[in-house]
């Protein structure tokens, strides 16, 4: 029996969220240069993204780029970018075959001109998919995210478009920049780290958290199913006895 057959169909996340770490490691532990890491970490994105779709999950948020990578030495920076926007492009028709929609958080305006220009016309090109969601989190910190909310309201309060009472969580999320989807119940984390690393702080209240210390290049569909048999495992309680979870429940 596969890992895939071994999940219940009716118990699926429907947001899993990523971080996708250990390209650098897995390349220096084979004598290679880190972007060689990034190159075969492609790969694995595109197994995950293949293996999401299949099962049906709904939402899908990959960690590719964090705004604190800015800071890693030019050469790397400039590489992973080009290799991200490149794979972004090339890969609009498979997406499109799938009924792929690609979607993208963080603050983009770091991004070079022409890497947005193509970003951009890639993510109108997915817009009518109606399938998975692939969310991908470029030059993204879940710091810059809340911040950059919270100046927005602000703004919104000064021109007397929203009053202070009025601020609930429903409304604080739309000023979030993954407004339009909900919540991951499943992050997952490889590489064997165990923190968040500026991801997600705010939407992963409630998520369960999986680590794995498989490095990202290694990661497949089959490793993705382990991990979400593991979160099937789990009671979720929100606050709540275990009791009263098992009663609502009947
Ligand atoms: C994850 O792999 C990809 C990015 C952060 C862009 P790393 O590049 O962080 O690899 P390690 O953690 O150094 O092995
Ligand atoms: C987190 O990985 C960011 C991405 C995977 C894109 P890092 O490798 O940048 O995180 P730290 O520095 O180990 O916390
Ligand atoms: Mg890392």
């Amino acid at each position: 029996m596969s890992e895939k057959d071994k999940l219940d169909i009716n118990n699926l996340p429907t947001h899993i969220a990523i971080i996708m770490d250990g390209n650098g490691r897995w390349a220096e532990e084979k004598g290679q240069d880190r972007l060689f890491g990034h190159l075969n970490g492609v790969e694995s994105v595109r197994d995950i993204v293949e293996g999401a779709a299949e099962i049906g999950i709904q939402y899908l948020t990959l960690y590719a780029f964090s705004t604190e990578n800015w800071d890693r030495p030019q050469e790397e920076v400039t590489g992973l970018m080009e290799l991200l926007i490149d794979t972004i492009k090339k890969e609009v028709p498979t997406l499109n075959k799938n009924n792929i929609r690609l979607n993208v958080i963080g603050d983009t305006d770091m991004l070079p001109k022409g890497a947005q220009n193509e970003l951009f016309e890639a993510i109108e090109q997915t817009a009518p998919n109606t399938g998975l969601n692939l969310i991908m989190a470029l030059s993204y910190s879940s710091r810059w995210e809340i911040i950059h909310a919270a100046q927005r309201i602000a703004n919104d309060a000064k021109n007397g478009k929203i009053s202070p009472e009025e601020i609930n969580q429903d409304r604080f999320k739309e000023y979030l920049t993954t407004s339009r989807f909900p919540d991951p119940e499943l992050m997952i984390r490889t590489s064997g780290e165990f923190r968040i690393s500026n991801f997600l702080l705010y939407q992963l209240a409630y998520t369960e958290l999986y680590f794995t210390p498989t490095l990202w290049p290694d990661f497949r569909k089959e490793n993705l199913y382990l991990a979400i048999q593991d979160y099937q495992q789990r009671e979720r309680r929100f606050g709540k006895t275990g009791k009263q979870i098992n009663t609502i429940k009947i």
